[in-house]
C-alpha cells in the first residue's frame, strides 16, 4: 500500500530512482559493494560504522529475526543481512522500498534471500504478535508524533526479552535554535525529537529494561564535519545523498553540522530489552 503524506512527500519529492540504478549500472558493472553504496543508501549521521556498532548490539540468537522501522534505503538492512540476520524493513515511503528491493538485487553480498521490504506505518505494524526478536530504529523515531503508539506495537512484534535498538537525534539543551531543513524535515512540522529523560522514560514506560545508553554527539560531529570536507571537495562522486534528496542536501549536510555544534540536538544509541507489562 502506497501511502500519501506530507512526510513520505518530503522523502520522495527529489529521489531519482530511475537514474541512480542507471548511474550504480555504469559505475559497479559488477554489482556494488556496500561501502560504495554508503553514500546513498546509509541516510544518518555515522554512516556504515554506526549501523555496524547498531547490528553489534544484537544478541544473536538461531535464525535472528530483526525488524528495521523506517528502513528507508536499506543500508543497515543489507549489513545485517551479512551477519545472518533475518531482515525485514518498514518504511512508509513506497519508493524509498521498491528502490531498497532493487539495490539489494544489485549488490554483492547483500544476502538478498533474507531481505523483505514492506510499505506500511509503525503505529499499525503489519506482523503478528512476537514474530521478530529485534527491532531497530535509525534515524526514524524523530519522524514519529505518536511515539507512544509506535513503542506499544515494538512490545507488541517483539519475542519475549526481545531487544530494541536505536541509533536517534535527539532534541538537545538549545532545542529552539534549531536551523532547517534538516534530512528529516523540511520544517518543524515533521520533527518530533524527544528529549533523552523523555525516550528513556517512554522505553520504561512501555515495557523496556534499558542496558546501555551511549552519548553519539561528539562522535557524530566529527563524523559529520569530516563528510561536509568531502561533499565540498570538486570531485564527482559515484553516488551522494544528492540522489534521493536533491541540491536541499547541500543546506541540510551544513545545518546539521551547525544544529550538533550549537547543541540543538544530540545523538544516542540505546539498548533496552523487553519484559513483559
Ligand atoms: C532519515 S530516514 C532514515 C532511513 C534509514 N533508517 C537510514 O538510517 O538510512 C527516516 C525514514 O523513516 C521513515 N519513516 C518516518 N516515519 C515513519 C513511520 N511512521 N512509519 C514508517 N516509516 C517511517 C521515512 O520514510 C524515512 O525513510
Amino acid at each position: 500500500m502506497a501511502f500519501h503524506s506530507p512526510l513520505v512527500t518530503h522523502y520522495q519529492q527529489a529521489l531519482r530512482d530511475r537514474e541512480v540504478l542507471e548511474q550504480i549500472r555504469a559505475h559497479y558493472p559488477d554489482g556494488p559493494t556496500l561501502p560504495q553504496l554508503a553514500p546513498l543508501d546509509q541516510l544518518h549521521i555515522g554512516g556504515m560504522a554506526a549501523s555496524a556498532r547498531l547490528l553489534n548490539l544484537i544478541d544473536p540468537v538461531a535464525p535472528t529475526r530483526v525488524l528495521d522501522i523506517g528502513a528507508g534505503l536499506g543500508g543497515l538492512m543489507r549489513q545485517g543481512a551479512t551477519l545472518g540476520y533475518h531482515m525485514v524493513g518498514l518504511d512508509l515511503t513506497h519508493r524509498f522500498n521498491v528502490l531498497n528491493q532493487s539495490l539489494s538485487a544489485l549488490a554483492v553480498n547483500a544476502g538478498s534471500p533474507t531481505l523483505v521490504s514492506v510499505t506500511a506505518d509503525a503505529c499499525a505494524l503489519p506482523f503478528g504478535s512476537r514474530c521478530f526478536d529485534a527491532v531497530v530504529f535509525q534515524h526514524s523515531l524523530l519522524n514519529m508524533p505518536d511515539a507512544a503508539r509506535v513503542m506499544d506495537e515494538c512490545h507488541r512484534v517483539l519475542s519475549a526479552n526481545g531487544q530494541l535498538v536505536m541509533h536517534e537525534v535527539i532534541s538537545g539543551p538549545n532545542v529552539e535554535d534549531l536551523v532547517y531543513p534538516v534530512p528529516w524535515a523540511a520544517s518543524p512540522a515533521h520533527s518530533h525529537l524527544l528529549t533523552q529523560d523523555a525516550l528513556v522514560h517512554l522505553l520504561e514506560s512501555k515495557g523496556f529494561h534499558i542496558q546501555h545508553l551511549d552519548d553519539w554527539t561528539d562522535t557524530a560531529l566529527e563524523w559529520r564535519q569530516r563528510q561536509l570536507q568531502k561533499e565540498q571537495t570538486p570531485r564527482s562522486a559515484a553516488l551522494s545523498p544528492a540522489w534521493v534528496f536533491g541540491d536541499r542536501f547541500t543546506q541540510m549536510g551544513k545545518h546539521l553540522v551547525e544544529n550538533l555544534v550549537n547543541g540543538a540536538i544530540k545523538l544516542v544509541e540505546i539498548k533496552a530489552s523487553c519484559y513483559a507489562y
